[in-house]
């Protein structure tokens, strides 16, 4: 084939095409190389040779687990799988019975799931709240699933469980975060009160590890290594718009599957504001976190780069905020959030927990019905939208909200 083309040129060409088959050998070679090395630079090989005018045709990803983490607008995320796997009638991975996490801050067991003797790992969707626990979580989701997780810088995610868990374990005796920082010690039992996980490296925990191990350089660095190996892609909620279009991206998806209302915020007046000296306190107390976050915040970027570029993730975090802005004014009632007491259908008033102030949202009145049904499920609440999941799975069993 190529000597019947190589013939067709003229000297000249001949001379260029044999440089370019050459230069692309190299590429090949470098790859093949580089593979073995680094693992960043295999992922960005694809997209070096393939690079085209052409899209690169691919198919929507649809078998996925969210290890929803705590404090990291996973709410929102959550949010967003469930009316993916409604649209396109997927299973999804419920906590049994009456509850709306699994168990959560047991470690995730199978028998968690609802009917997961019935399903077996025949689920697409996995999302509620959970501690990571791999080999159990991979007894329920098919061999080809996708794994994926957010988190956020460990200073302001402290700052938000203190107002979220005022009234847990640690925080108890405390009047603001900078008293709990100056001396956490004073206030904070290791191994004695269940509740520790939130004043102290609440990602670490969730992800299934010791909050309280000992910050050894060896210890961090193999469990960083090991969320490496079993999660394809940890997004970060400080560039949460940014995470969207890299999540849309690498899992082949619309701009309309990943548009999302923020869910579960706070109001202003309920954010603490911490001292600079607090802020470096939060560091060391939440070492593990830090080192977590600073790893992934890193390859973040280095994905970005390696696959959308940030030209063109500036184009596309512009797209989705148009489109967030066009469904906010066909959807939202004033076009914004507002505190529980203005929200009139019980339904959609977010929980409230500790000293936060939790907003929702009001529809728009007198909505055609397609676009109610599309405008509801945006903001939806998580414990009554996770109920609305279970009814449609198990009509026949009783639903978790009455
Ligand atoms: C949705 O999926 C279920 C089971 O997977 C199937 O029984 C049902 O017919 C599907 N519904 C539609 C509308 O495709
Ligand atoms: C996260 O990465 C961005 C981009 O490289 C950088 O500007 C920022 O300082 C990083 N944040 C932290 C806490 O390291
Ligand atoms: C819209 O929903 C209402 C109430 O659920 C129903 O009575 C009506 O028939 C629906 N209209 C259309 C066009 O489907």
């Amino acid at each position: 084939m190529s000597c019947i083309l190589l013939t067709l040129c003229s000297r000249i060409l001949q001379m260029l095409c044999c440089l370019f088959v050459a230069s692309l050998g190299l590429i090949v070679l470098k790859w093949i190389f580089l593979a073995h090395q680094n693992t960043y630079k295999f992922n960005r090989l694809p997209y070096l040779l393939l690079a085209s005018p052409k899209p690169i045709p691919c198919q929507p990803s649809t078998n996925i687990m969210f290890l929803k983490t705590h404090k990291t607008g996973s709410s929102t995320i959550l949010n967003i799988l469930f009316r993916f796997a409604e649209k396109r009638n997927l299973t999804v991975a419920l906590p049994i019975g009456k509850k709306f996490s699994f168990s959560y801050p047991s470690p995730f067991l199978v028998n968690y799931v609802e009917d997961f003797q019935i399903t077996g790992p025949n689920h697409n969707i996995m999302g509620n709240h959970l501690r990571f626990n791999f080999p159990e979580v991979q007894k329920i989701m098919p061999r080809n699933t996708f794994f994926f997780s957010i988190l956020r810088n460990p200073i302001s995610l402290l700052e938000s469980s203190y107002i979220y868990f005022r009234f847990a374990g640690a925080f108890k005796r405390t009047k603001t975060l900078n008293e709990f920082l100056a001396s956490p010690l004073s206030y904070y039992n290791p191994r004695k009160d269940i509740a520790n996980m939130v004043a102290r490296n609440f990602m670490w925990f969730d992800f299934g590890y010791d909050n309280d191990a000992e910050d050894t350089e060896g210890y961090v660095h193999s469990k960083i290594e090991e969320i490496e190996e079993r999660f394809q892609l940890i997004l970060i909620a400080d560039y949460f718009d940014e995470s969207m279009v890299l999540l849309k991206n690498t899992l082949c998806w619309d701009l309309d599957d990943v548009v999302y209302f923020k869910l579960n915020s706070r109001s202003w007046d309920s954010i603490q504001t911490l001292s600079l000296e607090s802020r470096e306190r939060a560091k060391g107390w939440c070492s593990l976190d830090w080192q977590l976050y600073r790893h992934f915040n890193e390859t973040f970027w280095r994905k970005i780069e390696a696959t959308i570029g940030l030209k063109d993730l500036v184009r596309e975090v512009e797209l989705l905020r148009e489109r967030q802005e066009e469904l906010m004014a066909v959807c939202i009632q004033d076009e914004k959030a507002v505190e529980q007491s203005q929200i009139k259908e019980r339904q959609l008033q977010p929980v409230q927990s500790g000293l936060a102030r939790i907003l929702g949202y009001n529809l728009k009145p007198y909505l055609d019905n397609e676009t109610r049904k599309n405008c509801h499920r945006m903001i939806l609440p998580e414990f009554p939208h996770t109920n609305l999941m279970y009814k449609r799975q198990f009509p026949q069993k009783s639903p978790k909200i009455t």
